[in-house]
């Protein structure tokens, strides 16, 4: 789902005969058709969590209600390889990383294979009763919006061919910004169907934030769509404030919660640590990660200086 990585597709030496159409387009192949490990890794994990699923379904391991526990699994991981799918482009700035790119359209290929499986699930869950799925999709709020979300990612992955992307053009870029809009929808899915249990959607939440916020911060101060370290732990204890002040204003509305004391339950490790907390240590980490590789990767006198 990348225009970078279709855009830049690295010449094949002159001795090499030109690679065929399979080579070129399976997944674990490179653009000059050789064999990419990275890739490789990529696409086998990606299976994982399904096959895992697939295992533990019929061994009983999903407990009471499986084919419910299944939709659950798939659903976050859906959700998961949109955001990884959307962080790729920061941390590849970052980290100073560009072979990231090659698998960011495999990750969102695999988001919406996953979507897709979700939606049968939760089909086989109704006894593939068509009409009561399509009444329910129109009738609770919650599945309309995750039916959108799925509907955004079904035109990405039909325009995520090389022919789609060339045919496009320009038009490819903005129509792929779709993905801000689709993961946002799959965050308030996630939300909504959880109820009390808003920890993991909270942390969500939170990093759609540090995400999106990459994006805008980058575009003005970035150079090359690269931020520095001190923006980027700015951003970090900017996303967890907003987490923080978003889940009070939650709990205040939904149950009436002193915000005052949900606030302070983030200085506290007796509740856990609070999703504020994990989206601090999570901006942490990519700001000293980015740190060390610009220490590791740019002789002194020659890094860049950021607008
Ligand atoms: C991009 C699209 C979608 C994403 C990212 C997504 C993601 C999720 C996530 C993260 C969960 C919660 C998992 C958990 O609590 O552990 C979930 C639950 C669920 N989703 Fe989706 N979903 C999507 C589309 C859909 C669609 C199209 C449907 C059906 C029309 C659907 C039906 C459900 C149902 C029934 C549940 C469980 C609700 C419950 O047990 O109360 N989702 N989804």
């Amino acid at each position: 789902m990348t225009t970078s990585e279709q855009a830049t597709p690295a010449t094949p030496r002159r001795s090499t005969p030109a690679p065929s159409r399979w080579r070129r387009q399976a997944p674990w192949y490179d653009y000059g058709g050789r064999l990419s490990p990275f890739k490789l890794a990529v696409f086998v994990l990606l299976f994982a969590p399904a096959l895992w699923v697939m295992v533990a379904f019929p061994l009983g391991w999903l407990g009471a209600r499986p084919t419910n526990e299944a939709i659950h699994q798939i659903g976050l991981w859906t959700l998961r390889f949109i955001f990884i799918a959307l962080a790729i482009t920061p941390l590849r700035a970052v980290l100073q990383w560009q072979r990231l790119i090659l698998v960011r359209r495999m990750v969102g290929v695999a988001a919406f294979a996953y979507a897709v499986t979700h939606l049968l699930l939760y089909t086989a869950s109704e006894a593939f009763d068509l009409a009561k799925v399509a009444s329910e999709i129109v009738l609770r709020i919650y599945l309309t919006i995750g039916f959108a979300a799925l509907l955004g990612l079904s035109a990405l992955a039909a325009t995520s061919t090389d022919a789609m992307v060339r045919r496009l053009g320009r038009r490819w870029q903005t129509l792929h910004r779709l993905v801000y809009l689709i993961a946002l929808l799959a965050v308030i899915h996630y939300w909504m169907q959880s109820k009390l249990e808003i920890w993991e959607p909270t942390i969500m939440a939170g990093i759609y934030l540090w995400l999106m916020g990459y994006r805008l911060l980058a575009r003005r101060f970035g150079l090359r769509g690269r931020l520095s370290p001190g923006w980027v732990g700015g951003l970090g204890v900017a996303a967890s404030l907003l987490t923080a002040g978003g889940e009070a204003l939650y709990f205040w509305l939904a149950y009436g919660a002193d915000p005052e004391r949900v606030i302070a339950a983030n200085w506290s490790l007796a509740l856990g640590l609070r999703p504020a907390v994990v989206v601090l240590g999570l901006g942490l980490v990519v700001t000293l990660a980015g740190l060390l590789r610009s220490m590791i990767s740019t002789p002194a006198g020659r890094r860049p200086r950021f607008a």
